[in-house]
């Protein structure tokens, strides 16, 4: 069953009945002030850090489900009827409703009683406010009257503090009210230079600002007395919880619309221009009356909205495809490619799953989504690399997270995880062979953000891979400290403590425990700073790197081989994990995925024997799972993985991450169906037909499908922020359509179906746009190369001429 479709020429997904199995939400935003917004317009925003900066407030965990949001009542004078514009919190039966979700901003449309509400929620880039822009029409034959209420709840910026330290904040809230625009400046009187405004472009009959007197005792949003009596109390609120609502008075004539546009926004102003006039506690507003001013004119919105239309257009146009197959075209042309400019700006801070006071931004995870929107935009992509980099620390180790607004790596949680600076080399890869500045690995970058330790990058990535040689267990494979990729695979410290975190208690034990994980990624990362080396004019550290990575495969060839597939691991007493020895967990796919990536056994037939086993064991309707059999019991040796009921998570879900590492496999041993197969089954698209199962939003990739050995088997959950959003894009657009950026151009190698007669894709590679048609003629993978009419040697159109528009490139599949 659906609860919507694709309007792909639009650009939209629509959704057509509010109740949807879980919220569906949209990101607004694209730098420093975003927002989450549902289906039936719940979420709340913040600027730039979830935690620390949150402007409006939301409750997790809340029942009815999502009942926060930006809310606008819409009451009948007459009969005192009332309902909201976007279904909730009312949940009155609509005449009509439907939600559009687009790029950076969301349409919610309602009708009841024939009256007809549309509101379009977005950012416009570059600005610090979102709008909410009404449109309200009388479709009856007889004029009406009606009072709008706007609903705001604002939270007291440091949300972690703000869910937790009543007895202090209950006593600080205070809002100004000036030209009727409600000001919330909770502890401006103190250290915040920073407030929040909420505006209305309509003369207001009132307004309310404190929560208890807009609700009325024990009354919930769905009921607001204010709204009841449609009447504001205009109070002033002083402590308890500040909110925001303007009371507008309408007369709507027949057939006739009013548009209205309210403004929640940001601003902060220097610590010396804080107040006017100075000496006063008044919020200096010289600098936001503008911007105000200028965004409730009807004009400019409408310029604000084709701006941030356009860029989102000029971000898509990079990499366009037109394929047999319509899930991969709105995947790749629109969906998905959305999907990784959200993750690369919030990480896995804030969703409906990531509370946005939980975690910042993730060493592995922000270096791993720069592989999905770097095309998009390489200066960001640089920014972010420099960032993650100005982390790590002076042994090549990394901070596992940082905090967006500080830029510093998170104490609480700190490094071990032995994987996470490897990562750092990859993303400067991809950043390199998209943009070709080099410059990058000349930036000078502190460790641990201590000024006075700057190097270059380019030694930055060499401590990487020094921390993994330097972090050798027994069997000369790397040892995995807390983590590797696997978050819950804890082989060394042992939990027994109800609430310890699986991660971050002590370690009890270090120096036996390995991954074949970071053995895998490791030689792909070596084989890829070689490469650097190469183009950087290092060749002795390219040489270096390419024993090492030699070295590094060999081992994994005896002591990581168990005979049918890669092992996962050695445990802190030297046992294997992931091994046909074991009762559970005997095959794991990261290490097959990834040892497969990094080019180990493609000679001997290992690696085929490896996919074999996957697709043998593993793979299911839903998905591949991450390994066979689940962990019926919790087992301290291996942590939190076998905490979870099997099925789930980390214990046999399919977690939708490690997926695209199975399609690559594939495409390098050459089975484009299987990869193609593969990419299918956990495609957002292809699954919009069991979204009642499936529960999630049909345009965006989760992080876990529910395995076969839960009851629930194809249920997804933790939509939006997972890696999962990147690797897709690299496996469908870079390794089954196969074209990618290398050092001399972009190589086109697709491992395509077999019944696919071809597709074509637009590229903009290094400010050119290539135009390329393959063709399939045959039923293999060998590539025949045409360039601007002339044949080319190998699979790589050589570096465009930068005079040159486009490139015309046809390619013959034999
Ligand atoms: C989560 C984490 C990611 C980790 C994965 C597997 O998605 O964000 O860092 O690799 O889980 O445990
Ligand atoms: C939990 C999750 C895992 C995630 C980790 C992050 O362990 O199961 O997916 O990576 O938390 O801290």
């Amino acid at each position: 069953m659906k609860f919507g479709y694709f309007d792909d020429a639009l650009h939209e997904y629509v959704i057509t009945q509010p109740d949807t199995p879980l919220p569906w939400i949209n990101y607004l935003g694209t730098q420093d002030y975003y927002a989450i917004i549902s289906n039936t317009a719940g979420g709340y925003s913040f600027y730039q850090d979830a935690r620390l900066r949150r402007i409006s407030r939301y409750r997790y965990n809340n029942i009815p489900t999502d009942t926060n949001g930006r809310y606008i009542y819409i009451r009948e004078k007459k009969t005192g009827e009332f309902w909201s514009a976007t279904w909730q919190p009312t949940r009155t039966e609509l005449d009509k409703y439907t939600c559009r979700h687009g790029l950076g901003y969301t349409t919610i449309q309602s009708k009841f009683l024939d009256i007809e509400a549309v509101t379009t929620y977005f950012v416009p880039k570059d600005e610090t406010l979102e709008v909410w822009d009404l449109t309200i029409t009388n479709h009856r034959d007889k004029s009406v009257s009606l009072s709008l209420f706007s609903f705001i709840e604002f939270n007291l910026w440091d949300a972690m503090d703000d869910a937790t330290n009543f007895q202090r904040n209950l006593n600080i809230a205070e809002v100004e009210i000036e030209d009727q625009v409600i000001y919330h400046k909770t502890e401006y009187r103190e250290r915040r230079n920073h407030f929040a405004f909420f505006a209305c472009s309509e003369p207001v009959s009132g307004f309310d600002t404190q929560r208890s007197k807009f609700l009325g005792p024990y009354r919930g949003l769905d009921r607001p007395l204010v709204v009841e009596q449609g009447k504001a109390s205009n109070s002033i609120a002083l402590g308890w919880s500040p909110v925001g609502s303007h009371q507008v008075e309408l007369k709507l004539a027949p057939g006739k619309s009013k548009r209205i546009i309210f403004l929640l926004g940001y601003s902060e102003n220097r610590q010396d221009e804080k107040f006017d006039p100075p000496g006063s506690q008044n919020i200096n507003k010289a600098k936001v009356k503008p911007v105000i001013e200028k965004y409730l004119q009807s004009k400019n919105i409408d310029q604000a909205f084709n701006e941030l239309k356009d860029s989102w257009q000029e971000f898509l146009q990079v990499c366009q495809v037109n394929t047999p197959d319509e899930d991969t075209n709105r995947m790749v042309n629109l969906w998905n490619a959305y999907q990784c400019m959200v993750t690369f700006n919030m990480s896995r801070s804030a969703s409906y799953f990531e509370s946005g006071i939980g975690r910042g931004m993730g060493f592995r995870d922000s270096n791993q989504d720069v592989l999905g929107f770097v095309h998009m935009l390489p200066d960001r992509a640089r920014e972010r690399i420099l960032d993650l980099a100005s982390t790590q620390m002076e042994d090549g180790g990394a901070y596992h997270q940082y905090q967006p607004l500080t830029k510093r790596g998170n104490d609480a949680v700190g490094g071990d995880f032995n994987d996470d600076p490897l990562w750092l080399i990859l993303s400067t890869a991809a950043y390199l062979k998209e943009s070709g500045d080099f410059s990058i690995l000349n930036e000078m970058v502190p460790f641990d953000n201590q000024p006075g330790t700057e190097s270059t990058l380019y030694e930055h990535l060499q401590r990487s891979i020094e921390y993994t040689l330097n972090n050798m267990g027994p069997h000369d494979l790397p040892l995995i400290g807390r983590a590797d990729w696997n978050d819950c695979l804890n082989l060394n410290i042992f939990s027994t403590q109800p609430g310890e975190s699986f991660q971050t208690a002590p370690l009890k034990e270090s120096g036996t425990a390995e991954s074949i994980f970071i053995a895998g990624l490791f030689v792909l990362a070596a084989k890829e700073l070689s490469q650097i080396a190469e183009q950087f004019r290092r060749f002795e550290d390219a040489q270096q790197y390419k024993f090492a990575a030699e070295r590094m495969s060999n081992t994994v060839l005896g002591a990581g081989w168990d005979g049918e597939w890669f092992l996962r691991a050695y445990d802190a007493y030297g046992e294997p994990v992931g091994s046909q020895v074991n009762k559970e967990g005997q095959l794991f796919i990261e290490p097959q995925g990834i040892c497969v990536m990094a080019g180990i056994g493609l000679d001997d037939g290992k690696a085929q024997k490896a996919l074999d086993a996957v697709n043998e064991r593993l793979a299911t309707t839903h998905g591949i799972i991450l390994h066979q059999p689940a962990f019926t019991s919790y087992q301290p040796r291996l942590g939190e993985i076998s905490s979870y009921p099997p099925g789930y998570k980390e214990n046999a879900g399919v977690f939708c991450h490690t997926n695209p590492w199975i399609m690559i496999a594939e495409a390098i041993l050459g089975n484009g169906d299987r990869a193609f197969n593969y990419y299918k089954l956990i495609c957002p698209s292809a699954r919009e037909e069991i979204s009642e199962l499936h529960k999630c939003e049909p345009y965006v990739y989760a992080q876990m499908i529910a395995g076969k050995d839960a009851p629930n088997h194809g249920e997804a959950k933790n939509s939006w922020l997972t890696g999962t959003a990147a690797w897709n894009y690299v496996a469908i657009t870079q390794w089954i359509l196969g074209v990618r950026p290398t050092y001399d151009g972009l190589e086109v190698a697709p491992v395509i179906p077999k019944d696919w007669d071809g597709f074509t894709m637009e590229r903009i590679f290094r400010g050119v746009k290539h135009v390329i048609h393959v063709v399939r003629e045959g039923e293999g993978n060998q590539v025949e190369l045409t360039v601007d009419d002339e044949p080319v040697e190998g699979s790589i159109i050589p570096l465009p001429d930068l005079s040159k528009e486009k490139v015309e490139v046809l390619v013959r599949l034999l």
